[in-house]
Parts: C-alpha cells; structure tokens; sequence
C-alpha cells in the first residue's frame, strides 16, 4: 500500500470515492397504489425497524445513486453509468428508499407517478438488479387475467435488463387465500413472461395490509412452500453479474498532475481488472498493460465493477475522455450507427430528423434516429408502424452518430450498452436507450478522401464560399432580399446559388409538409444541401422560414466558423399578415392552412444573428444592401 500522503493523485480525491458496496440489493417496486404497493413498502420499512435516516447523509455523499428520502433526486444518481445529468439540472420522480435486516442492505426505489411512469420506472429501474412486480390477486379474479399494467411494468422490467423478478400476489387475504387463483396466476404470468427472458421468476402469496409472506410466513397458506418476499430479497443472489462480464472502463478524465503522472481515471463498469492485465482502447485498438490502480487508500490489488479508480498503464498511449479500455479478448463493438430501444421521455415528440447529443458511458456524440421502424405495445409487446414516438411510448430505432463509439449489445453487457439522448438547446434528457446491435453499414461506408478539396475550389472560383441563411416567418420579405442579393453578387462576378423554400418543396422536398417532424426534415436536408455547396466553392444563400433554433444551429454547425451567416429578417407578424403576399395568411386564419407559421405553428426567433434586419422599416434594396456588405467584409480573395 502506497501512503496516500504520498499519492500523485491526492488533488483528485474527488474521483477516488470507493462505491463498491456489498451485500447491497437495489431493487424496484413496481405497481400502483391500487395494487397495495406503498401499504408493502411501508410495511418492510417498518417491520425491519431498520430505517436508515441517518445514513442518507452518508449514502449521498458516498454513493452516486441516492438521492433524499422522499424528495427529487439527481437524475446522474439513476441512470448506470451515464453521468452528468445533474449538470442539467434533471430531476425525476423517484423515492429511494433504505432499510436493511441482519443480512442485506436495501435500497428501494419506488416509482410513482401516472403521466410521467415510464419515465420514472425506467429511470428507477436502470440500476435495480431485481424487481418486485406487484399483482393484485382480488383484481385478477374479477378481470379473469392479469392486468394490462402487470405486463407493461414487466417489459419495461426487462427492457432495463433486471433478471430477477418476483411477482407478489397481493391481496390473498380478500380472496380466502386461494391455492387455485394463486397457481392460476402464477402459470399466466410465466406463459406471459417466458419471452422476456427473465432468469428467474417467483412468484409469491401475500398480503401486504396483513404482512402474510412478507416477513414472516402465513399460517394461511399452509399449501405454500415457496420463501416470503424478505426471505426472497435476502437471497436473491445478484452480486457478481457486472463483475463477471468483460472488462470495461470507461475513461472519465486524464490525469496528469505532474510530468511523471499519468492515469486515467472512471469507474470500472463491468468486469474486473489487477495490475499485469493486458487492457485495449477499444476504438484504436491500441493494447497497453495495466500498471497500478491507485486510489485515496493506496492502490487496489483488483478493481471490479463499480470500483472508481484511477489506472495507469506500462506506456504512453493515446487515451482521452470517453474512450473505453477494455479486455483484449472481448472487444466491444466500435460503430457510427445501431439499433436501439428507446423509451421516450419527454412531452416533446421525438423528431426524427433532428439532431440530439448521446451520451453513452462517457462518451458523447452527435445522434439522429435515421429510421423508426416500429412502436412496441408494451400490453401485447407487438410491434406497430409509428411516425413518431410521445412521451412513455418504447420505439424500436435505428439510430447514426456523428462519430464512431464503443459499445455493447445491452443484453450482453448493460454497463456500456444503454444510452441517452439530450435535447441540444434545451439540454433535457428526452429519452433513454438499450442498444440491439450495431449496424453493419456503419462500418462499409466511409468518407471518401479526395485530392481536389475544397481549399482548392474556392481558389479556383477566387471567392469566400459562405452559406447566407435568411430566416423569418412568411411574409417578412426573405426570398425578396435574397433575390437581390444573389443580383448584385452576380453582377460582381461571384459565383452564387439561391436554394428557395417555395422552389425546393416542388424538388428536393417534395414528399415533405409543414409539421414540426417535416420542417426539421426540411431543415436538414437544405442543411445538407448547403454545405455540398459550400464545398464546392459557392455562396449559398437560403430563404426558409426554419423556425426551429435548433436546426439552424445544426446547419451552422456543418460549416466552418464564419462560413455560415445568418440573417433574421425580423418582420413583425402584423406586418407580414398585412402584406399576405401569397394570401396564405387569410387561409391559414380561416382554418383552412393548419401549422402555419406564427398563426398556429411556432416561430423561434434567433439569439445571435450575424444580422438582424427590421423588416417594417428597411426597404428590400436597402437591406440587401447590409446583407452584400456582410458578405463581402473580409471576404479573402475579393
Ligand atoms: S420551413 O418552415 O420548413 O422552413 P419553408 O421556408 O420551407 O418552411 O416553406 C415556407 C413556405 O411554404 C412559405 O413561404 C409559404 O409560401 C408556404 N407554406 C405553405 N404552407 C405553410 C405553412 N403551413 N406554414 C408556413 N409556410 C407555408
């Protein structure tokens, strides 16, 4: 053991908090009030007596999965591996819970809510390790089956990769604690739940309200032989499933506190590592060997799954944030696009089109849904065709990224196998993930390199290409000034191209309409388009009203600084409607136009334009005038 006095790393203590943890069960309760889910709650709580208020204090500062007792709670403390949400401010609707017997630690996570539930289940679910799925027996007898709300807990239980299910038959008491009913249940629910592929399912006769099979065992069911829910949790074995998984550290942060320092420092997420173990960054491929794992009390003799630690290897290698060492012999999968999961948690649809940030173990990536290709129905778990997915709905995606990540097929491996995506401009997490599998166009496509590059056509055309985005609503008088614009360019001998809203839906966008999912489509596609040309060494300038922030910051962001010049062509909606140039307005305010802009659609208006216009006061010729100026100061090539 090395004095930790001596340690390099004493200034990164943070990073140093042991969280393994054992004999530690973290379960989830799934279930309505209805179901007698609090009245089971309450009822372990208080009959261990072992209610650990005063470790809260403890457990928060040590743990990164706690939160208050009863209050909010950090959504970066939930989701396995995906930290940094709290930077986001998230918080969810999830209690946890603590109390313990002579021979386990809990931490139940309970998870109300109506509206928000699959959002809180899966967020309370994505580190449990068993779940107790709550059935109520009085219910069941009167519905003839079991309930809807049982099998969509279920799948959302395997969804989230819990293996250990037990289903508590509450509510023995109101139906004469019948043997029948009970194994009648019992057998539905296996039937039902065989292709989930839980690895073990027990079912147990309860009463919560009386306590039957909770702690003690009922003298009622005399014709049950089976453990009670506490023997159960006590038991349930659970602990080396992360640890017997292959090697993955996901890098959080290069250390390098002096010259003779450097290591790197995560948490390990599955698997487990001692110093000599040959590691590899799983996107390179370079291959190192583990030197020391140093921590806060001196270095570890082997790090395992949900140790923090702080590794340093026998050479220089190149390794950065986000990068995953792994084990040599069991490689994760290093790709740009995959099928994926996906629960959608946001009252804002998912918009396919645009562009969200994922973040995945540490790392994070630009991510577009390329395609939804169906919508689970969690009652039947059938697949059926969707557009779009709404808040609590489970779609099944296939998902590209703007750059390649290291990842595992979540039911392989979860700890670097589920995802979210976050909103760019509004930085919500609006869905969580589980990947399938990669897909294999990811790795056949590939940019191609080419000798004449963009360089060298903008010097042949001797100009600055530019991409100049007019943005407003209908009516404001873009594609007027744009016109104009493009006519004094071309006068000065610019080479120029004017991609038009009205012209490109008769072409390029034909198959597209004005909901927000086709407008970001639009979007995107005249994005792209622009940037194809900017390459080639044009001065693009686009007229779309774009009303959405966030995709005019996606088209920004495929050009280089200063390429991309935007000008909002402020025009007041009184003032547009008035000119009604195309009579759309009249339409649109007789009903007969639905998601018009500014009438029944929104309009985002930019924070930093390169220019601002007042549409009302400038005239065309004078503001197309402001427009040629900003084009052309410091243009290099005149
Ligand atoms: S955008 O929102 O996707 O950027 P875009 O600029 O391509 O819109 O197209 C806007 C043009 O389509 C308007 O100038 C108008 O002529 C026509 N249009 C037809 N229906 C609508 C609508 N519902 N909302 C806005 N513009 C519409």
């Amino acid at each position: 053991m090395t004095n930790p006095k001596e340690s390099p790393v004493m200034d990164i203590e943070a990073y140093l908090k042991h969280q393994h943890e054992t004999g530690l069960l973290r379960f989830i309760t799934c279930g309505s009030v209805d179901d007698g889910k609090s009245t089971l709650i309450g009822r372990l709580l208080w009959d261990s007596k072992l209610i650990y208020e005063d470790q809260l204090a403890a457990l928060a500062a040590d743990s990164k999965r706690v939160g208050t007792q009863h209050g909010e709670i950090d959504y970066a403390l939930l989701l396995d591996g995906l930290e940094a949400e709290r930077e986001q401010g998230i918080t969810i609707d999830v209690a946890y819970r603590f109390f313990s017997t002579d021979k386990r630690k809990f931490i139940v996570a309970d998870t109300p809510g109506h509206e928000q539930y699959t959002r809180n289940m899966v967020t309370g679910a994505s580190s449990a390790q068993a779940a107790v799925i709550l059935v109520d027996a009085h219910a069941v007898s009167r519905a003839g089956g079991l309930l809807t709300q049982t099998k969509r807990h279920s799948y959302l239980v395997s969804l989230v990769g819990i293996r250990h299910v037990v289903v508590a038959v509450n509510k023995m008491d109101l139906v004469g604690f019948d043997e029948a009913l009970f194994r009648s249940i019992t057998e539905a629910y296996r039937e039902f739940s065989t292709p989930l592929g839980f690895s073990d399912v027990t079912t147990i006769p309860v009463s919560a309200l009386r306590g039957d099979n909770v702690m003690e065992r009922s003298a009622s069911t005399a014709w049950y032989s089976g453990p009670t829910l506490l023997d159960y949790l006590e038991t349930v074995d659970v602990e080396d499933e992360r640890t017997s998984l292959p090697f993955r550290f996901p890098v959080q942060i290069v250390l390098r506190p002096d010259h003779t320092f450097r290591g790197f420092a995560g948490t390990v997420a599955s698997g487990a590592v001692r110093p000599g173990d040959e590691v590899v960054v799983a996107a390179s491929g370079t291959r190192a060997t583990i030197r020391r794992m140093v921590t806060m009390g001196g270095d570890m003799d082997v790090a395992v799954a949900g140790d923090a630690t702080v590794l340093t290897l026998d050479r220089e290698i190149d390794v950065s944030r986000g990068d995953v060492l792994v084990a040599p012999g069991a490689r994760p999968s290093v790709a740009d696009q995959f099928r994926a999961h996906l629960v959608w948690m946001h009252a804002e649809p998912l918009l396919p089109a645009r562009m969200y940030v994922l973040k995945s173990g540490t790392d994070t990536a630009p991510a577009q849904i390329t395609d939804l290709r169906a919508k689970v129905n969690v009652n039947t778990i059938g697949e059926e065709p969707a557009k779009t997915l709404e808040m609590n709905e489970v779609g099944i995606v296939n998902i590209a990224l703007g750059k390649e990540i290291a990842f595992d097929a979540f039911a392989e491996n979860p700890a670097i196998g589920n995802f979210i995506l976050i909103d760019r401009e509004t930085n919500a997490t609006v869905a969580a993930g589980m990947i399938t599998h990669a897909l294999r166009r990811a790795t056949n496509i590939h940019w191609q390199a080419v000798t004449v590059n963009r360089a060298a056509r903008a010097e042949n055309m001797a100009q600055r290409p530019r991409c100049v985005w007019f943005t407003g609503l209908s009516g404001s008088g873009k594609s007027t000034i744009a016109d104009i614009v493009e006519r004094k360019l071309h006068a000065l001998g610019r080479k120029t191209y004017l991609l038009d809203g009205d012209n490109v839906r008769h072409g390029l966008c034909r198959d597209l309409g004005f909901t927000d999912a086709d407008r970001v489509e639009n979007i995107r596609r005249i994005g792209e388009a622009a940037r194809l040309m900017v390459d080639a060494g044009l001065i693009v300038l686009c007229s779309f009203i774009s009303p959405f922030r966030a995709e005019r910051h996606m088209a920004r962001r495929l050009l280089e600084e200063g390429e991309f010049l935007e000008i909002f062509v402020d025009t007041p909606l009184s003032v547009c409607e008035a000119r009604d140039p195309k009579g759309l307005y009249a339409r649109a305010r007789a009903g007969e136009l639905p998601n018009f802009t500014g009438i029944d659609s929104p309009y985002e208006p930019p924070d930093a334009p390169e220019l601002r216009i007042d549409g009302a006061a400038a005239t065309p010729e004078e503001a197309a005038e402001r427009v040629l100026e900003l084009i052309l100061r410091g243009t290099g090539p005149a």
